[in-house]
């Protein structure tokens, strides 16, 4: 039995609006209350401005209303999973702070960190 959060994100993948690599994600951000919202990386043709998967889940996740999250899932079919990009560790952390991440593929493989092991010395709002 698939964890529905990891599940969620597997199937966010197949939103990906990724007509330049090819390359779907899918994320699912699990708040406090239970709620999971999902996303997946939506390219633009400058490349640039593409926004992956897992910023995607944390903003509508917080233009719903939602604050506090448990975890987060990321999926893509890769052998060595795929974790997220330093722009989304950045973002992550300062949204969810030391949670829960884990990255799962179509095969059931999955591995799970803790964002303090994915981004151990983050800049963040203690600076300013
Ligand atoms: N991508 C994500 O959505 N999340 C990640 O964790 C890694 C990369 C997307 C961005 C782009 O659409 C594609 O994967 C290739 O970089």
């Amino acid at each position: 039995m698939m964890d529905p959060l990891l599940q969620a994100a597997l199937d966010a993948r197949a939103h990906a609006h990724a007509p330049f690599s090819k390359f779907r994600v899918g994320a699912a951000l699990e708040d406090a209350a239970g709620g999971i919202h999902t996303g997946c990386n939506v390219e633009n043709a400058t490349y640039g401005l593409t926004v992956c998967a897992e910023r995607v889940a944390l903003f509508k996740a917080i233009s719903e209303g939602a604050r506090q999250f448990r975890r987060i899932a990321v999926a893509s079919d890769t052998e060595d999973l795929t974790p997220p990009c330093g722009a989304c560790r950045q973002i992550v952390w300062e949204l969810c702070g030391d949670i829960e991440i884990a990255l799962v593929n179509p095969r059931g493989k999955t591995e799970i960190y803790r964002m303090s092991a994915l981004f151990p010395k983050p800049f963040d709002a203690s600076f300013i």
